[in-house]
C-alpha cells in the first residue's frame, strides 16, 4: 500500500507517462515509494528532484503526483526523448491538435492502410533525422514529437529501438483502436513538468545542479539478464560495464556532497546466484533485494517475477 499525500484541489496533479518506454517503472513504484527518505515521507516536500536517467519517467510523475516538489532536473542521453518531454512542456496544445489529427487519419483507415501509414510515419521521422536541429527549439520539434508519440502507441510492443544511424526500426503493432491522442494525460504532464527543466546529455552532467539535500533517482540501462534480453539499447550509444562503474563512480560523489541518493537495477543473481557485481560496486550502502514482474524475453510475451535491486545510501 502507498503512503498518500495531501495535495490538494487546483494544485492536485494527475500525470501518467506519456510514453511507454523499455524498463518503465510502474511495476516497482510500491517498492521504490516505501523506500524514500524519511524526510520526504515526513514532510511531503522535495525540495530539489534530480533524475539522471528520466526514460518514460514513471518516479518522476508518481513524485510529481503526490508531492509538492520545488524544482526538479530531467536527464536523458536519448534526443528524441528529450524532443517529447520538452514540447509537452512548451507547446502542449499545438502537439494535442497534430495528434487529433494524425488519430483521425490513422482511425479512418482500413487495417492494411493503417499498416501502411505506420510506415510511411516511420520513414518520414527516419528521414528527418540527418537534417533535425536537436540543439535548438523551433516548429518542427512539435512535429517530430507528434511523430514519437504516435509511433510509440502504434509500434510493436511500444519499444523504442534504433539502429547504428540513429533510425527508429520497430515493426508495426497491430493494436485494434489505440488512442494516440490522450489529450487529458497530456494536459496533465504538461502541468507536471512546470518547475522542470529537460536536459539531452549523459548521467554525468546532473552533477550540476545536485546538492545537499537534492533527492535523486538514477535507473540507467539494466545490465541484460542474458544474452537475448539486450533491453539496454534504448539510445544507439549502449550502456555496458564501463559505464556502471563510471556511474558508481559519480554516485559515490554525489553521497559526499550530501544528497539523497536511490538507484534501481537488475539483479545479476537471477542468472547466476554467484555474481557479485553490483554487490561489490555498491559495498557499504542499502542494497534491497525486491520481486518485481518484469518482460524476461525480448518478445515481450513472457513475464515472470525476478528480483531487482534497490540501492540507497540512506
Ligand atoms: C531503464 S531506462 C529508465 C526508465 C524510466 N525509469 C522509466 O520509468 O521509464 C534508462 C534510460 O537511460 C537512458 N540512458 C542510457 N544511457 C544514458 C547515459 N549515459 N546518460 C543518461 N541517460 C542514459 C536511456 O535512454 C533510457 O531512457
Amino acid at each position: 500500500m502507498m503512503t498518500q499525500f495531501k495535495l490538494m484541489g487546483a494544485e492536485k496533479i494527475n500525470a501518467k507517462p506519456f510514453l511507454k518506454w523499455a524498463g518503465g517503472k510502474t511495476q516497482l513504484l510500491d517498492e521504490l515509494i516505501n523506500r524514500l527518505p524519511e524526510v520526504v515521507k515526513d514532510t511531503g516536500i522535495i525540495e530539489s528532484y534530480i533524475e539522471p536517467f528520466v526514460g518514460g519517467g514513471a518516479m518522476f510523475f508518481y513524485l510529481k503526483n503526490n508531492f509538492r516538489i520545488r524544482n526538479s532536473f530531467l536527464f536523458d542521453v536519448n534526443p528524441e526523448l528529450v524532443v517529447g518531454y520538452t514540447v509537452m512542456q512548451k507547446d502542449h496544445k499545438k502537439l494535442t491538435y497534430f495528434l487529433q489529427e494524425i488519430e483521425k487519419e490513422y482511425l479512418s483507415k482500413s487495417d492494411e492502410e493503417r499498416e501502411k501509414y505506420y510506415y510511411e510515419v516511420r520513414d518520414k521521422y527516419n528521414h528527418q533525422v540527418s537534417n533535425f536541429d536537436y540543439s535548438c527549439y523551433n516548429n518542427s520539434w512539435v512535429e517530430r514529437a507528434s511523430y514519437l508519440v504516435f509511433l510509440n502507441k502504434t509500434c510493436f510492443n511500444g519499444l523504442f529501438r534504433q539502429n547504428k544511424k540513429g533510425h527508429f526500426n520497430v515493426p508495426y503493432g497491430s493494436y485494434k483502436n489505440p488512442r494516440v491522442c490522450c489529450t487529458e494525460n497530456i494536459v496533465e504532464v504538461n502541468r507536471a513538468l512546470r518547475n522542470t527543466e529537460i536536459f539531452c546529455g549523459d548521467f554525468s552532467e546532473s552533477g550540476k545542479y545536485i546538492e545537499k539535500g537534492s533527492f535523486v533517482y538514477f535507473d540507467p540501462p539494466y545490465r541484460p539478464l542474458n544474452a537475448t534480453a539486450s533491453f539496454t539499447d534504448y539510445a544507439k550509444e549502449g550502456f555496458d560495464d564501463k559505464d556502471q562503474k563510471r556511474l558508481v563512480k559519480f554516485f559515490k560523489d554525489m553521497d559526499k556532497r550530501g544528497a539523497y541518493l536511490m538507484l534501481s537495477n537488475s539483479d545479476p543473481k537471477n542468472e547466476n546466484p554467484e555474481d557479485n557485481f553490483f554487490d561489490q560496486l555498491y559495498k557499504g550502502y542499502t542494497i534491497n533485494r525486491v520481486l518485481a514482474s518484469r518482460m524476461i524475453n525480448c518478445q515481450g510475451s513472457k513475464r515472470g517475477h525476478i528480483s531487482e535491486l534497490i540501492i540507497t545510501n540512506y
